[in-house]
């Protein structure tokens, strides 16, 4: 399967989905990674490993709908067959979703539906949950809603500030992500609600 991968920052899910698919045996291979800002420091990183690199900045457009319209064209201008939100700090309507429907990913650094959207580390801290971690899940238009594919789970420490949680739920994050998009290219994901089926052979 053809990945366009999507990034905002550091890019460092971008690096380890295109590590993974780097092995012969994955059935996925990175298509095009897509900034929505020339500043996003992943867009080097998708470089020096060789990969298609775009940048497709909302401020060059009229309107939302133009911008999606145009990131869409550039996926599949590389023929990407799916999509990955790889801390891509933008939510996306139908309008895009309906060109990939059931076919993008995305990865929160919380166990949903606890702590949705931002500062989500420091939130888990504040709230004093004991365990923490991340969730790859289809992207729907609500906000970090969409039927959960795995998680992970990390412990919150007492000594915990948002920076050495963050860190703790990003190495699982690397794992997870690589691990959530094998199943969904070997097509063995299926949604039946809210919950997502794992065909194990
Ligand atoms: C990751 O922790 C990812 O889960 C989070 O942003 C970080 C991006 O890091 N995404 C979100 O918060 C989306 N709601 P990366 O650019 O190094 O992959």
């Amino acid at each position: 399967m053809k990945l366009g991968v999507l990034i905002s920052g550091r890019g460092s899910n971008m690096v380890a989905i295109a590590e993974a698919c780097a092995a012969a045996d994955f059935p996925a291979e990175v298509a095009v990674v897509v900034a929505d800002t020339p500043a996003a420091a992943g867009l080097e990183k998708a470089a020096a490993a060789g990969l298609a690199t775009a940048v497709v900045e909302p401020g060059e457009f009229a309107h939302r709908g133009a911008f999606e319209d145009a990131l869409a064209a550039t996926l599949a201008h590389h023929g990407a067959e799916g999509v990955c939100l790889a801390g891509f700090m933008r939510l996306l309507t139908g309008r895009f979703l309906d060109q990939f429907p059931g076919k993008v990913l995305n990865i929160h650094p919380s166990l949903l539906p606890a702590f949705p959207g931002l500062d989500v580390q420091q939130k888990a801290i504040d709230h004093g949950v004991r365990f923490s971690g991340c969730t790859v899940h289809f992207v729907t238009e609500a906000m970090d809603a969409g039927p959960i594919v795995l998680q992970a789970s990390v412990p919150v420490l007492a000594t915990d500030d948002a920076d050495t949680l963050a860190a703790r739920i990003l190495e699982q994050e690397h794992r997870l992500y690589p691990e959530a998009v094998r199943l969904f290219a070997e097509g063995r994901l299926s949604v039946a609600g809210r919950r997502v089926l794992v065909d194990s052979d």
